[in-house]
């Protein structure tokens, strides 16, 4: 869909986010024809620096982090002329006024303003780009996790935000909604006869959502340490993963229509026993740094690994359990959500021929694909014994080069912003009924002064996670190292 000329506004131009994704992504959008040539795009961040110091800054950026279309050199040079920088004061009135000159003067014009700085800059920001007269109704604010450290700072944020702009112009980024498989998530659901009327309580033995990394917490300890697994990756990531599992069909492929769905499933989460909540902490495996020392903090109880059993208590997932499971420095890099159905009721080809259930794998990422697993025969002579095998799909395979150049999670979710479609993003309310479910459980664990379990970096998590499953009769999928 082509886009009109537009400003962006990147608060934080000079940050992390805004130099491995935000200006990565907005120059491939660029090379894809989807920038028109009079859109200006404006760094702001605190440092003092020219246009010419700041498009230094993002050709390396680029470089190094756009992929193969950076080799193009004109097509860089072409994308830094649409960019200028211009130091700008978030608490104070240095900047303001130089930014507004860098702006196009039109009512119509779509001027976005990406946050991509700390959450207390949130509100302060929104606020000087009202006073300062920045903020037009064709305006929209982006802004990044963590949104709120729980309900009653969400709620504050919720409302300060209010104040300044309408809820159609704030776009709440959560980048796992804009991963190219977790919209094939709707696809396959939606866009199939085969598996939605199987998508349900009656069919489905239980479901996994894993979300596991390699990475550690180092170079951010600050930050994770004050969060942990639950605040980081659960109440946001594996939530926004659970509701497009689990929600009832929306009637249009549109924002309110999806997240009125969303929202219900948050709604109808049961609140998690202790019992079923296991959190772990990595200890060093002689090669990485531990847990703590990498937050810096020797008595952190903080979690660096979460795996919790929860249920949606409405018609359609009555007692079917949604596994979680998050952690950094695991065995490996996956993320998967596994549809584990039952067992046929009653196998015709007796006890030798063993258990089967069929296993709808969605991989996140890496090798992104999905796998059905399908109980077939044997083959040979040796009568009806019954195997699993994979009907595999892996996207790059099935795609080839359109999968290749996949869009990349933040250059969706900007192009969207541009384009003023919030259907991949969270509504004020849905954020805060996420931080309703996940405040009680916290605060459990706290009140208790419960310890992370031990776990060793490159493992698959603490023993007790693998109890929590096997208890009840089954078994976490692997994550390969
Ligand atoms: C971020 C979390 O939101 O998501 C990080 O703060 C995490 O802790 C990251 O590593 C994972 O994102 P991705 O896209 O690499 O799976």
């Amino acid at each position: 869909i082509p886009v009109s000329p537009f400003d962006l506004v990147i608060f934080g131009g000079t940050g992390d986010l805004a130099q491995r994704k935000i200006l990565p992504g907005l120059f491939r959008r660029f090379v894809a024809g989807q920038i028109p040539t009079e859109s200006r795009i404006i760094g702001a961040a605190r440092a003092d620096m020219d246009d010419a110091g700041y498009r230094d800054l993002i050709r390396a950026a680029i470089e190094e982090h756009a992929g193969k279309h950076s080799a193009d050199k004109d097509a860089v040079e072409d994308f830094l002329r649409h960019l200028s920088y211009v130091p700008v004061d978030a608490m104070g009135e240095g900047g303001w006024k130089e930014l507004q000159e860098l702006l196009v003067d039109d009512e119509e014009r779509v001027r976005a303003f990406y946050f991509s700085v700390g959450p207390n800059l949130f509100g302060p920001l929104a606020e000087q780009l009202r006073s300062h007269g920045l903020a037009q109704r064709e305006s929209r604010i982006v802004v990044e996790k963590p949104f709120g450290h729980d309900l009653e700072t969400a709620r504050a944020l919720n409302e300060e935000l209010a104040q300044h702009f309408y809820e159609d112009q704030i776009y709440r980024i959560d980048h796992y909604l804009g991963k190219e498989t977790v919209q094939n998530l709707m696809a396959v659901r939606f866009g199939n006869m085969l598996f939605e009327p199987l998508w349900n309580a009656q069919y489905i033995d239980h479901i996994q959502i894993t979300v596991a990394e390699t990475v550690g917490v180092g170079g951010r300890g600050s930050y994770y340490d004050n969060s942990g697994a639950m605040r980081d990756m659960v109440q946001n990531h594996l939530m926004q993963l659970l509701c497009l599992i689990a929600m009832e069909p929306p009637a249009r492929f549109e924002a309110d229509a999806v997240r009125d769905e969303k929202l219900k499933v948050i709604r109808a989460l049961d609140p998690v026993d202790p019992d079923q909540i296991v959190r772990g902490q990595y200890t060093s495996d002689g090669t990485c740094a531990s847990y703590r020392e990498d937050a810096e903090n020797p008595a952190s109880k903080t979690e660096s690994y979460i795996a919790l059993k929860c249920f949606i208590s409405n018609w359609r997932w009555a007692n079917t359990p949604f596994y979680l499971r998050t952690g950094k420095r695991l065995s490996g890099r996956a993320s998967e959500i596994a549809i584990v159905f039952k067992e046929t009721p009653h196998s015709i080809f007796g006890i030798d021929s063993g258990r089967h259930r069929n296993v709808l794998s969605i991989r996140l990422q890496p090798n992104e694909g999905m796998t059905l697993g399908v109980t077939i025969k044997e083959p040979g002579p040796g009568g009806m014994r019954l195997v699993d095998v994979p009907l595999d799909m892996t996207f790059a395979d099935a795609l080839g080069e359109q999968a290749e150049d996949v869009t990349d999670a933040y250059e969706r979710l900007i192009m969207d912003v541009i384009r003023g479609n919030q259907t991949l993003f969270m509504r004020g309310d849905e954020v805060e009924a996420a931080w309703a479910w996940t405040d009680p459980l916290i605060e459990g664990w706290e009140r208790r002064g419960d310890n992370p379990k031990p776990y060793d970096a490159g493992s698959a998590g603490p023993d007790d996670a693998a109890f929590l499953i096997n208890r009840d009769g089954r078994r976490w999928r692997s994550i390969k190292g």
